[in-house]
């Protein structure tokens, strides 16, 4: 079987690295003062026509960049389907779970709730029993494979027993998806947290057997959140990146498409418009590319907070100077950092600056989508529907998508066939 990616390429610079360099998180002109370079992926343009297997590592496994790049570096197709297979089964043991298809279905309360009629309505894509409770263990996974394919293949610059050790920055779903995937593999990994972290979330990393590392601002520190600032440092000495933000590993953009190809096989052309929350962005970045891949077209909300929203203003000001397509050699007159503290219910995504903003406005003016900012007020009413109408054990960050269809409730038609997805489980 041979893989439909054929190569990467910086969406800022236009750089390009071939799918057959291990190691390729980053533009090769990024640089720790210059971090506005990020890869994506090239396809071939293909039919699209997954395998059938629970496991979507499996049943995509021609569209994935890990695949493609297992495949340059002279594995098999035994070798690398053992490969993801072993790994899983390691996730499996050590999670009680491994990567199976997440359910997607109508939520006749939902759409009932909200006065759709019985052709449209609300389709919930429910990833609150993925592998660490979230959706973010899709991303990260694809950075293991890469690793495992490097190893395999005998191309990486250390020994079964030299392995360095991982890094991220998150106290949230990616440190715990992170830490998660570390265990199954007993592979070390440094968890990068502010002193603010929550407790809870604490316990569970340590748990996992991740070296946590707090990190208070410095005197010294140049503006920008201290976590990513040590773990960038962590990196720059040697730590992989295992993170879920496409400017610090281009490869969690990769495993992060199979919720839109599972979305696509399920559905089709069947949905009118998907709302993906976004903080860093790559969530809605891989529902976007997915769905260009897969040939499919709803229209994509990315959705913010009113105590957040960089990815709106960047909208604006991509169309200011000179559309929202092709947005990454503006990004200096697009996105920078939120200049308030942000502050929401939804907590997950209050990123100060939406890493992958620019693949999420291609995606959104490829369909016709647009960004929707959501009110407090829009979170907790979403909120109380969710859990308590649909019978979903979400976090707040997890409805925050479907927050923005109440946003946008009032310009869309009774027929209208919408999908969210209910991205993490409530921890308390
Ligand atoms: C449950 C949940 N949903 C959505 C997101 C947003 O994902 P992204 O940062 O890729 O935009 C997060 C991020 O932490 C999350 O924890
Ligand atoms: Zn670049």
């Amino acid at each position: 079987m041979t893989g439909v990616v054929t190569g990467l390429v910086c969406a800022v610079c236009g750089a390009r690295e071939s799918i057959t360099t291990p190691l390729s998180w980053l533009c090769p002109n990024a640089s720790l003062s210059d971090r506005h370079h990020v890869l994506h992926f090239e396809s071939s343009v293909e039919p699209f026509r997954p395998t059938d297997d629970a496991n979507p590592y499996l049943a995509f496994r021609r569209y994935l960049a890990v695949d493609s790049l297992g495949e340059s570096l002279g594995l098999s197709d035994a070798q690398r389907i053992s490969i993801i297979t072993s790994a899983d089964d390691a996730v499996s043991r050590s999670a009680g779970t491994g990567f199976l298809r997440t359910p997607l279905a109508r939520s006749d309360e939902l759409s009932e709730a909200l006065g759709f009629s019985a052709t449209g309505g609300i389709w919930v894509k429910d990833e609150t029993a993925n592998v660490g409770g979230s959706h973010k263990a899709r991303h990260i996974f694809t950075e293991l494979l890469h690793l495992l394919m490097v190893e395999a293949a005998g191309r990486a610059p250390w020994t079964l027993t030299t392995r360095p050790s991982l890094a991220i920055a998150s106290c949230g779903n990616a440190a715990i998806a992170a830490s998660t995937l570390a265990a199954a593999m007993s592979w070390p990994i440094a968890v990068h947290v502010p002193p603010t972290a929550s407790t809870a979330v604490l316990a569970t990393l340590e748990t996992l057997g991740a070296t946590i590392v707090v990190c208070p601002r410095r005197d010294t520190d140049p503006p920008g959140d201290p976590c990513v600032l040590r773990f960038r440092e962590a990196v720059a000495a040697g730590a992989i990146p295992f993170g879920v933000q496409g400017t610090e590993n281009a490869w969690c953009l990769d495993g992060g498409r199979t919720i839109g190809w599972e979305i696509t096989e399920d559905l089709g052309h069947f949905a009118d418009r998907i709302f993906v929350q976004a903080g860093g962005g790559a969530l809605a970045a891989c529902v976007g590319s997915s769905m260009r891949i897969a040939g499919v077209h709803p229209k994509l909300h990315a959705v913010q907070t009113q105590g957040c929203a960089p990815l709106e203003r960047a909208w604006k000001n991509a169309i200011a100077t000179g559309g929202a397509r092709n947005a990454g050699p503006r990004w200096n007159e697009c996105m920078w950092p939120w200049e308030e503290t942000p502050s929401s219910f939804a907590d997950g995504i209050l990123d100060d600056e939406t890493y992958d903003w620019i693949s999420v406005l291609d995606a959104m003016a490829d369909t016709g989508g647009s960004p929707v900012v959501v009110s407090e007020d829009h979170l907790h009413r979403a909120y109380d529907l969710v859990r308590n109408t649909g019978g979903f054990n979400s976090c707040a960050t997890g409805i925050s998508g479907f927050a923005g269809v109440l946003a946008m409730r009032d310009s869309m038609s009774d027929d209208e066939r919408i999908v969210v997805i209910v991205s993490g489980v409530s921890r308390s």
